[in-house]
């Protein structure tokens, strides 16, 4: 499968089977996130790997809705950043967890992003906090997402080319 094929395929994969993620996969999609540019190639990530059924579980407490795939996942891995050590550590955030996505993909494995920074947990706490104190991450990291992976039992359509957004392309201008 081509890279553009991939895009086409790719969906975010909420709902997985039982089936475990073979180690040298998850080492590829762990090498995935290490292989995502940074700025200044500040490298301002750190990922925690998760694949404790307990713990798995009770990250998923960490925000009321749309957290609940940290639950059925085989593996999570739990996308922090340093802003003391990148101004853009947010971007590096984000791009390493897409690359762990793109990854994923590209091996067959469903995975989605579960926004953690700037959410809150059902009882007013920061889901930030929730999830430094259970995986203890020290406070000057910040939590951007967690990422969930797992093969997937869900059915998904590849995207139709002719339903994307050119609307959204400015040309020379807006
Ligand atoms: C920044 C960001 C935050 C997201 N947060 C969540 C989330 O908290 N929970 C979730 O289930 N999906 C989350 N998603 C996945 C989106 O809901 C998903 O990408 C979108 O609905 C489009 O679907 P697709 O990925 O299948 O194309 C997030 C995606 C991004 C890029």
């Amino acid at each position: 499968m081509d890279f553009h094929e991939l895009l086409l395929r790719r969906h975010s994969i909420r709902r997985y089977t039982e089936e475990p993620i073979d180690p040298e996969a998850v080492k590829t999609i762990l090498e995935a996130g290490l292989l995502a540019p940074s700025s200044k190639s500040a490298r301002s990530w750190q990922y925690v790997v998760v694949e404790d059924r307990d713990t798995l579980a009770r990250l998923s407490e960490c925000k009321p809705a749309y957290a609940a795939s940290i639950k059925d996942c085989r593996l999570a891995v739990v996308v922090t950043a340093s802003p003391e050590q990148s101004e853009a550590y947010i971007e590096d955030a984000s791009v390493g967890a897409i690359f762990m996505h793109l990854q994923a993909e590209a091996l067959g494995i469903g995975s989605c992003w579960v926004q953690v920074r700037g959410r809150m947990s059902a009882d007013g706490t920061p889901s930030e906090d929730v999830v430094r104190e259970i995986l203890n991450i020290p406070h000057d990291m910040v939590v951007e997402c967690i990422m969930t992976f797992g093969h997937s039992a869900e059915t998904r359509k590849p995207v139709d080319p002719a339903k994307l957004k050119w609307e959204k392309v400015h040309l020379g201008q807006w």
